[in-house]
């Protein structure tokens, strides 16, 4: 994609990245992409912040050369050094080597450890600034939103916060590249929880300080390192965060995920019996078999609502396998107080509830019920079973 004006003389440069399966090596892009937006400010001094990943490489440069001769870049602002912004670092400094690098202390030990860079460092802290000419960069500190050395950079004399990974979702730019312009917000709402439950949550704290630091702050325009440039309402993007931010302290949405597995069908029957107990009180449920569907995308939905009812098998005494991967990945994310229940169906000694309760404790996840079968299920169980996902229907609403 060229080169495209934010602001005058603020340029949004960046890579759209449609082939990297994997992103951070774990959750799934292949459909979605992601772009890495980097961003060129042409003044008296010249200045871009943000990097891009070592790939597309002559895309992105070309792109700036559009805009200004490499080596008449002056300023590199680095706000944060995981890899995704700064791969193309060592090209960049091969191709304009009288480039100074700005960043946090913390950054600069980082850029040190991964490139080998000592020299032509400007360290930056809170409140510092940095004239461009008619612009003026100021640095505000935002540890932990993603990385230690964290910061984002403001511009006051057009309001635009250049917020690296803080704001950020996955999906590549379709055209596109502001909220505005965009057909299909929702889709991008949709891969920033997405992104924001992968990638940031474990940091929600630090993601909330940040955001509650801007509240006296004059932001008119949200330009992040991934996903769309928020332009026409920037408190959007900030709100969802703020929210999503704020989910474990609170009950969640009344709503349930079911998340379950099942090796020969016996478990998955239960599975339906219990989402229509849940269907005929009224409950919205989002359902996911663990063993086809990653973890990247069940996470937003057990970070979001209140229920969670777990339906797994025994498997060698335990929870069965993928079940327990899941529950795991949302104990890291820091999932806590909701609601559960559990179902499955056993061979002879059963266990993988008792073994799923050794997760969910620490996680304060409070079991309003269970259910164990052993072997296939009757017309019997089948109704219990749908009087135990009733009930806990009726439990979701009592919260
Ligand atoms: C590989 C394997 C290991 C199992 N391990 C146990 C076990 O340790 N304890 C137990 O009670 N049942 C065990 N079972 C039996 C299953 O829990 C039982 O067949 C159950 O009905 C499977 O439910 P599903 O049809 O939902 O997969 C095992 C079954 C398989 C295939
Ligand atoms: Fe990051
Ligand atoms: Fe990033």
């Amino acid at each position: 994609m060229p080169a495209v004006e934010i602001k005058p003389d603020m340029y949004w440069v960046g890579v759209n990245d449609r082939t990297t399966d994997l992103f951070e090596g774990l959750w799934p892009i292949s459909r979605e992409g992601v772009s890495i937006n980097s961003y060129l400010i042409r003044d008296e001094k010249t200045a871009i912040i943000d990097l891009a990943k070592a790939i597309k490489t002559d895309d992105f440069f070309a792109q700036i050369a559009e805009l200004t001769s490499l080596r008449a870049i002056d300023y590199a602002v680095i706000n944060h050094v995981e890899p995704d912004h700064t791969g193309v670092l060592r090209i960049l400094m091969e191709m304009a080597p009288d480039i100074t690098i700005v960043c946090t202390k913390k950054a600069a030990d980082l850029l040190e450890a991964y490139y080998g860079l000592r020299e032509n460092m400007m360290i930056v802290g809170e409140g510092d600034t940095l004239c461009l000419g008619k612009r003026t960069l100021h640095f505000v500190m935002t540890p932990f939103v993603h990385w230690p050395e964290t910061m984002m950079t403001y511009e006051p004399s057009e309001g635009v916060l250049f917020s690296c990974d803080g704001f950020g979702g996955f999906g590549a730019l379709q055209g596109a590249i502001f909220d505005d312009q965009c057909e299909d917000q929702s889709f991008y709402e949709s891969e920033s929880l997405r992104y924001f439950v992968n990638i940031v949550a474990k940091f929600r704290i630090s993601v909330r300080k940040a955001i509650d630091r801007l509240d006296d702050v004059d932001v008119r325009m949200i330009a992040p390192s991934h996903g769309l440039i928020w332009r026409k309402h920037p408190e959007r993007i900030i709100e969802l965060y703020r929210d999503w931010c704020n989910y474990p302290d609170t009950p969640g949405d009344l709503a349930a995920t079911l998340i379950y597995g099942s090796m020969y069908g016996n478990t998955e029957t239960l599975m339906n019996a219990v989402a229509q107990g849940l269907a005929a009180e009224d409950i919205g449920v989002e359902i996911f078999d663990c063993a086809r569907v990653h973890a990247s995308y069940i996470l937003p939905s057990l970070w979001t609502r209140r229920g969670v009812m777990i339906g797994a098998p025994t498997y060698e005494g335990t929870v069965f396998p993928p079940v327990g991967e899941v529950v795991r990945e949302a104990a890291m994310k820091g999932i806590k107080h909701r609601q559960m229940a559990m179902f499955g169906s056993y061979g002879w000694g059963g266990g993988a509830l008792r073994d799923l309760q050794k997760i969910t404790d620490p996680m304060k996840w409070i079991l309003t019920g269970s259910l164990a079968i052993k072997g296939g299920a009757n017309r019997e169980n089948i109704t219990q079973a749908e009087t135990f996902g009733r009930e806990f229907g009726r439990a979701l609403k009592a919260v």
